[in-house]
Formats: structure tokens, C-alpha cells, sequence
């Protein structure tokens, strides 16, 4: 048998209320932005999936889900490397696709997986990012829709993890 091993508790930043707020404003101006095109939805995980469900859940248009799976961070120093692992399931040529991600860092993982994306000639391609953390960005990009500015500090939670812990914790806080 293994124990459970200690983590530390992190210090509350975006509590689930803020959150629930937020996502369901996210969802209204994404069902206005969307209400002429068909949606194809393509979360990053295993860091969207949380903010994912959430999300599409206050989208009232039909619409397709998918997920990519891409990692860049080992611990709380991002590798600089963005590896993509898994290929899509959905043909998403001629769709418009909404690219969500828990958190838009340096900026590497998206500009990699939008990139992939063009390849596959969608009618557009737009991003949706929980967090924001324009401070650390070492690529130009910006995300199309954006739930909350972060300062520079490591936060988990809600998707967000540290060494693939935390990401089932109901809020967003600062791991000190
Ligand atoms: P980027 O490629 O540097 O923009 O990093 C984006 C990815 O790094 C996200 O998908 C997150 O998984 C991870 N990441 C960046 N900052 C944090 C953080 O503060 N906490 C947890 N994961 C983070
Ligand atoms: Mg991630």
C-alpha cells in the first residue's frame, strides 16, 4: 500500500465562486461569438479539461469537443520544449475551432498546437485561456477570450498542477 504523499496547501487566489462567475459570463459571449458558425471545441490537456467542462457547459449552441494532449512543464520550470502527444480524433477542416487551455505562459504551448492547427486547414482558429500570465509571455500571442490576469507566481488548481497533483482542487491558488 502507498500513502497519500504531504502537500503543502496553497494560498487561495480565484475561489469557486469566482470562478462558476466568470465561466458563465465566458460561455454567454461565446454562444453570441458563435451563434452563426459551427463550433469545434479542442481542449490542451490534461490542464483545460476541468475548465473545459465547465465551460462548454455554458455554451448553448451545438458543438463538437476534442482534446489534444501537450506538456512543456516538469515541476514549477516550464522545459521550454512543448511536446505534443496525442493527434485529434475530429476532421477539422473547414470548422471553426476554439483552442482552450488552463493558462497562457511563455506562450510556446499555444503558438505550437495553433500552428499544428493551421495545418489542418480549419476555417479559423481562436483561443480561450483561463489564466493569463502576460508578465512570462516570450512569444507573441494572445488569447481571444481570457477568464483572469495572473501575476507571475506558480498557481494550481482547477486543472492547474504541480508535478500532475493539485489539479483536482475546487479553486485556483498560489503554491508557495
Ligand atoms: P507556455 O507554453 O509556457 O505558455 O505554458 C503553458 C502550459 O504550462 C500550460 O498549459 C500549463 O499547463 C503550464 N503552466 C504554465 N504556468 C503554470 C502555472 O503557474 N501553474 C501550472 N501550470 C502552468
Ligand atoms: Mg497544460
Amino acid at each position: 500500500m502507498q500513502n497519500h504523499p504531504k502537500l503543502t496547501a496553497p494560498k487561495k487566489l480565484i475561489d469557486e465562486e469566482a470562478l462558476q462567475n466568470r465561466i458563465n459570463k465566458m460561455g454567454k459571449e461565446l454562444t453570441e461569438a458563435f451563434s452563426k458558425r459551427h463550433l469545434t471545441v479542442i481542449a490542451i490537456s490534461n490542464g483545460a479539461t476541468i475548465f473545459v467542462a465547465d465551460l462548454i457547459r455554458q455554451i448553448d449552441l451545438p458543438m463538437q469537443l476534442d482534446s489534444i494532449t501537450a506538456y512543456s512543464y516538469t515541476g514549477t520550470e516550464s522545459s521550454g520544449k512543448v511536446k505534443m502527444l496525442s493527434k485529434l480524433k475530429l476532421e477539422i477542416k473547414d470548422r471553426n475551432v476554439l483552442l482552450v487551455d488552463d493558462i497562457l505562459d511563455t506562450g510556446r504551448t499555444m503558438k505550437k498546437i495553433v500552428d499544428f492547427l493551421h495545418t489542418l486547414k480549419p476555417a479559423s482558429v481562436e483561443t480561450c485561456v483561463l489564466l493569463d500570465k502576460p508578465s512570462r509571455r516570450l512569444i507573441e500571442i494572445e488569447a481571444d477570450y481570457v477568464g483572469f490576469e495572473v501575476p507571475d507566481l506558480f498557481v494550481v488548481g482547477y486543472g492547474l498542477d504541480y508535478n500532475e497533483y493539485y489539479r483536482n482542487l475546487p479553486y485556483v491558488g498560489e503554491l508557495t
